[in-house]
């Protein structure tokens, strides 16, 4: 780490694992170039400040009931988060500067999640820049905020037949018509507004932090982005890749995972798990645990608790196919990913293609089967199978005959190996983009400048 530069920053990550990650990865990042950091957060899903004894850790209370916290909806949880958490926040913000110019130590900027609406207003009132981090690929972010417009349009299913779902979606390439209307189909009034806030406070703040892209993975979106913004934007990672081994899990992580990769072939196993969000039905559990099985192929399968709806946990999987499936594979609770896809014994990544599943793969050179569920994952797996086609896609049938399908062709056939291949080169080249002089460690020197300078 640098010696202390006398800056302070104030980090405020969205309370779910997608976005606090990255926020971590950034945090150490900025202390590392000096910055001392603090970080505010929500008591729901707060992180463990025990992981990071060299930042300072401020809570406050989120308003959310039980009910509220445990909701399925991500867009709701959010509009919930921004109303609740506005006045609590700007009593804390406000207390921290004002003890920061007694203890005469400088607190340099907010940066916070393009998702905190309220913050860019109150930052502003504060006389304090503000950058915002996301999370999102590139190309969604800067794509997105078409679909309320295509949702006032009526681009409804009646208007895409058929024989016109595997078209291309001009309005948001590279998606097809069939993505964009599943996006569209878990789209509601209040993501509409929602949207609209997010496009017009980032515009207002200080700057843009991309913190899982580089100029490699999304040049031309990162060019329209400076263009339609005018502010300065960064890109900066895959920053897992600067400290790897993330700590900033908030699931308890099964550590036996690794010993029992030690114990597989190289690229044999097929690594599963569906991020920290998504939901799965009981039927999709049978299917996919069917698949496994029939593929015949080592698995390494992640069933976060309550992820199956209407379940604990794998309690619908019948006794006598468990006993089959621990014959090939393992299925934990959370496994600690980024070390699962570094191991060589890994050979394949079942995925519902969030971004930074989808980026920590890519880094690894683990080739994917894409599943996507919702909203930005389908734009991540159009770019993993149709562009740089370093995957295969199961067009939404999660079927144990298409698993299996996919599984053997991924780990066993020839044009496995040449997704492979072309994964190695997609791995070599964003790996290159961190190292000294490499793009993103450019526009991350960038932004330390920038900070350094409010
Ligand atoms: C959410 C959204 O669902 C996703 O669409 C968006 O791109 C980011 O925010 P999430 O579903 O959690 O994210 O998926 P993802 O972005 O892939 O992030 C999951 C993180 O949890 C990854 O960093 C991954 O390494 C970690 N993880 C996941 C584990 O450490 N262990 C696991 O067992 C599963």
């Amino acid at each position: 780490m640098e010696k202390s530069n006398g800056l302070r920053v104030v980090l405020f990550p969205l309370p779910i694992q997608g976005c606090i990650n990255p926020m971590f990865q950034l945090a150490k990042i900025l202390h590392s170039r000096g910055f001392s950091i603090t970080v505010i957060h929500t008591r729901f899903n707060a992180p463990k400040a025990s992981n990071h004894p060299l930042y300072t850790f401020l809570e406050i209370p989120d308003g959310l009931s039980e009910a509220e916290a445990s909701t399925q909806d991500v867009t709701l949880l959010l509009t919930l988060l921004n109303r609740s958490c506005e006045s609590p926040f700007r009593d804390c913000l406000t207390k921290l500067l004002r003890s920061s110019e007694e203890e005469k130590q400088r607190i340099s900027c907010l940066i916070d999640d393009a998702g905190w609406i309220f913050t860019q207003p109150l930052a502003w009132s504060l006389n304090l820049p503000r950058l915002v981090t996301n999370t999102y690929k590139v190309s969604f972010f800067v794509g997105h905020f078409v679909i309320p417009e295509l949702s006032r349009e009526r681009y409804l299913p009646l208007q895409v037949t058929c024989s016109e779902q595997d078209e291309p979606a001009e309005e948001f390439p590279p998606l097809k018509k069939k993505d964009l209307l599943q996006i569209l189909d878990g789209e509601t009034e209040v993501l509409n507004s929602y949207s609209d806030m997010i496009l017009q406070t980032t515009k207002a703040s200080s700057g843009l932090i991309f913190v899982s892209s580089c100029e490699e993975l999304d040049q031309e979106s990162l060019s329209q982005a400076r263009k339609d913004y005018q502010i300065p934007v960064f890109a900066i990672g895959p920053s897992h890749i600067y400290f790897p081994g993330s700590s900033s899990s908030l699931f308890t992580v099964d550590e036996t995972c690794i010993q029992w990769l030690d114990k597989q072939e190289d690229n044999s196993v097929i690594y599963v798990s569906f991020g920290s969000v998504v939901n799965i039905s009981e039927t999709e559990l049978l299917e996919i645990a069917w698949g496994l099985r029939n593929s015949d192929q080592p698995f390494l399968w992640v069933v976060r608790v309550g992820m199956v709806n209407g379940n604990k946990w794998v309690e619908a999987i019948p006794e006598e196919l468990m006993e089959r499936l621990k014959e090939k594979g393992k299925i934990v609770k959370w496994a600690p990913q980024q070390e699962v896809l570094k191991h060589r014994a890994t050979g394949g990544f079942l995925t519902h293609n969030g971004w930074n599943s989808t980026v920590e793969s890519v880094c690894e050179g683990v080739p994917m089967i894409c599943v996507p569920s919702v909203w930005d994952q389908l734009l991540n797996a159009r770019f993993v199978s149709d562009v740089w086609m370093v995957g295969l896609h199961l067009e939404g049938r999660i079927e144990r005959n298409e698993i299996e399908r996919v599984v053997r062709k991924l780990l066993l056939e020839p044009d496995g190996e040449v997704i492979r291949e072309r994964m190695k080169l997609l791995a070599e080249k964003v790996g290159r983009s961190v190292k000294q002089n490499g793009s993103a460690y450019r526009s991350l020197e960038r932004l330390v400048d920038h900070i350094s300078s409010f």
